[in-house]
This record gives C-alpha cells, sequence and structure tokens, in this order.
C-alpha cells in the first residue's frame, strides 16, 4: 500500500496502458513471426524430411484433387506411395503416373469408404508388411449444396456417407497404422478436415460437424501421441480447385498440386494449419468479416449463404 502511494492514480493507469500495448505488440509480433515460419519460411526451411519416417506414404482419396496431388507430391519427395479410392482404373492410371514420372513403386487398394466398417479387414490385411511412414486421411464426402438439414435429398444414405467417408475412415486407418509407427517411434498423419470444421456453419451442418470431428480427433491424437515421435497433423483448407469445388467459380482457389506442396511444406511445424499462406489470409479475412457473434446468427447465416451463391456457377 505504502509503495503504491509512490504513484497516482493516473501514473498506474497509465502504465496500465502502456503494458497492455506491448502486450499486444508482443503477441502480434509472436503471430507474425510463427505465420512467416509456417507459410513462407517453410519453402526454403522444411519441418520434416518426410522421406525419413519411412519408406510407403497412404493416401485415401488418392485418385484426385487434393489426395491425388498428395499422392505426387510425397512420391516426388522419395516415398512409395499405397493409392486408396473407388475406380480401379483410375487407380491404376494414377499408379502408373507416378512410378514414370517419380520413380517410385506403388500399390493400390480399391475400396469404397460409404460401405462402413465391412472395409477396413481387407485394407489391413492389404497393408501387411509395408513400413508405412506417412498417413494421409484425405477421403470425404459432402452434399454439393448448402442445405437445411431436413431438406437434403435421400437424407439417410447422406448421413451414412458423410459419417462412414469423413470420419470412420480417419478413426478406422488411423487406427490400422499407428501400432507400427509406435512401435517403430516415428511416423506422420496428416487429416484432411476443412474451414468449415473450424466452427458451426449452418446449412452445411453434416459436412461442417463431420470436418469438426477430423480437426479434434487430430489436435487431441498430437498431444497423446507426440511424445512417442508422432506428429499429427490437421489441415483447414479453404478453396482448393478440385471436382469436389467444380460448381463454384474459381476466384481465389488454389490448384491442388500448388496446395498439397505448400501444406507439406508445414508438417512438423503446424499441428493445425490452412496449408498455405493465402488460405490463411482468406481465414483471418473470414473471421474478421464473420466473427462468431454475426457468423452464429439467422442474419451471418444469410449472409453467408449469399456470398457462397455469388460464388457458384450459375
Ligand atoms: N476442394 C476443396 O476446396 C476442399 C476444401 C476443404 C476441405 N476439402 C477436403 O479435402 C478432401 C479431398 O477433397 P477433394 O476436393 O480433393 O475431393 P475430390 O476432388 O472430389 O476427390 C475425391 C477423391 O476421393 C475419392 N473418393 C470419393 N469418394 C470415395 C469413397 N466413397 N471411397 C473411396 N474413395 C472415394 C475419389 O476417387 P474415386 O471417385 O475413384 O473413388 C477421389 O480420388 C476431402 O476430405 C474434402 O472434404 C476439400
Amino acid at each position: 500500500m505504502a509503495s503504491l502511494s509512490f504513484f497516482s492514480p493516473e501514473q498506474l493507469l497509465t502504465g496500465l496502458g502502456v503494458l497492455s500495448v506491448l502486450w499486444l505488440c508482443l503477441k502480434a509480433a509472436w503471430s507474425l513471426a510463427q505465420g512467416l515460419r509456417i507459410y513462407v519460411l517453410s519453402h526454403v526451411w522444411k519441418g520434416v524430411d518426410v522421406a525419413s519416417y519411412g519408406p510407403w506414404a497412404v493416401v485415401t482419396g488418392a485418385t484426385a484433387g487434393i489426395g491425388k496431388a498428395y499422392a505426387h507430391e510425397l512420391a516426388r519427395r522419395g516415398l512409395n506411395v499405397v493409392l486408396i479410392s473407388r475406380s480401379l482404373e483410375k487407380l491404376e492410371q494414377v499408379a502408373t503416373e507416378i512410378e514414370e514420372q517419380h520413380g517410385r513403386s506403388t500399390k493400390v487398394i480399391q475400396a469404397d469408404f460409404t460401405h462402413g466398417l465391412e472395409i477396413y479387414e481387407s485394407i489391413q490385411a492389404s497393408l501387411q508388411g509395408l513400413e508405412i511412414g506417412i498417413l494421409v486421411n484425405n477421403v470425404g464426402h459432402v452434399i454439393s449444396k448448402p442445405l437445411c438439414f431436413l431438406d437434403v435429398d435421400n437424407a439417410d444414405k447422406c448421413i451414412d456417407d458423410l459419417v462412414h467417408c469423413n470420419m470412420l475412415s480417419t478413426a478406422k486407418m488411423t487406427q490400422i497404422v499407428l501400432p507400427q509407427m509406435v512401435a517403430r517411434k516415428k511416423g506422420i498423419i496428416i487429416n484432411m478436415s476443412s474451414v468449415l470444421g473450424r466452427r458451426p456453419f449452418p446449412m452445411s451442418i453434416m459436412y461442417s460437424g463431420t470436418k469438426t470431428f477430423d480437426d479434434f480427433f487430430s489436435r487431441a491424437l498430437d498431444i497423446e501421441y507426440r511424445p512417442k515421435g508422432i506428429i499429427v497433423q490437421s489441415v483447414l483448407p479453404l478453396f482448393v480447385n478440385t471436382n469436389m469445388t467444380s460448381h463454384y467459380r474459381k476466384f481465389l482457389m488454389s490448384t491442388s498440386e500448388t496446395f498439397a506442396h505448400k501444406a507439406l511444406n508445414t508438417v512438423g511445424i503446424a499441428s493445425r494449419t490452412s496449408g498455405c499462406l493465402s488460405h490463411s489470409f482468406q481465414y483471418l479475412l473470414m473471421n474478421k468479416l464473420f466473427p462468431d457473434w454475426l457468423h452464429l446468427t439467422s442474419l451471418g447465416t444469410w449472409l453467408v449463404h449469399r456470398i457462397s451463391n455469388l460464388l457458384m456457377h450459375k
């Protein structure tokens, strides 16, 4: 009490103000430094050498879009790749491309992740004996246009497909591959969430909810298994130019190849990432324009819906 009396109330308030400004400046500088390390410096100073985690990578949903781009990029960085998707013809085509372009071995597994639990025994058998350094849980299913929960056509199948493809696949593939990584004390698991998994998205409830699962699953798994040498990364992209987004205008979209290349550079540096600088900026902007107090209201939902309609082809 005696020492405080050396300062007048005005001086105390000024001191508090200066400390607050300093704290905000430090926070901003720290975020900027982190952003620079994750999205800019990672181009030349990568988080990890992915090839040092084991000779094989496994990619689900690997014949198109982001999954195909990860498969190519991992092969380019020295890994053999197991490709998993529904169409054998597309699988064989991508496998041939990878072998010819990058000189790596491939293995294809035909599986439909909407079929639920029944497919995993055979996937596990096909992966037997492979030393797997990286698992990319990429396969995903979406309802092509924003709709209220009860307005979705064929709702039973839609709910099943979304749960099986977006959540069950992530948990089951991890359950199959993680034990050998733990035994070797190293491994990388990349889970493809989405910006729609960052918070509730009315009109895309099921997709948003399943992608939140992917994000929460990754973050908690990373904490559980990081001490055992395993890196788990949650990737939350915005728009990437793929079949999934073919009904949207190409405005501000990354190509899947650029996205996969940049996102892979961030492994080992960021356990939760938008994947690349432009997506990180877009996410920041989105958060500023639609803070939770606006986003989670009928007005916010209407605005998001209008913007998303504007971005769609007529
Ligand atoms: N594109 C974006 O803007 C964006 C943004 C945020 C998050 N994501 C997420 O990124 C991931 C990949 O999306 P994408 O845009 O690259 O998708 P995409 O271009 O539609 O490719 C999907 C891939 O998954 C396979 N696939 C689809 N359904 C399958 C099933 N039931 N069983 C097995 N394989 C199946 C497809 O091959 P087959 O047809 O041969 O089976 C294809 O190889 C998804 O998890 C998505 O939610 C995408």
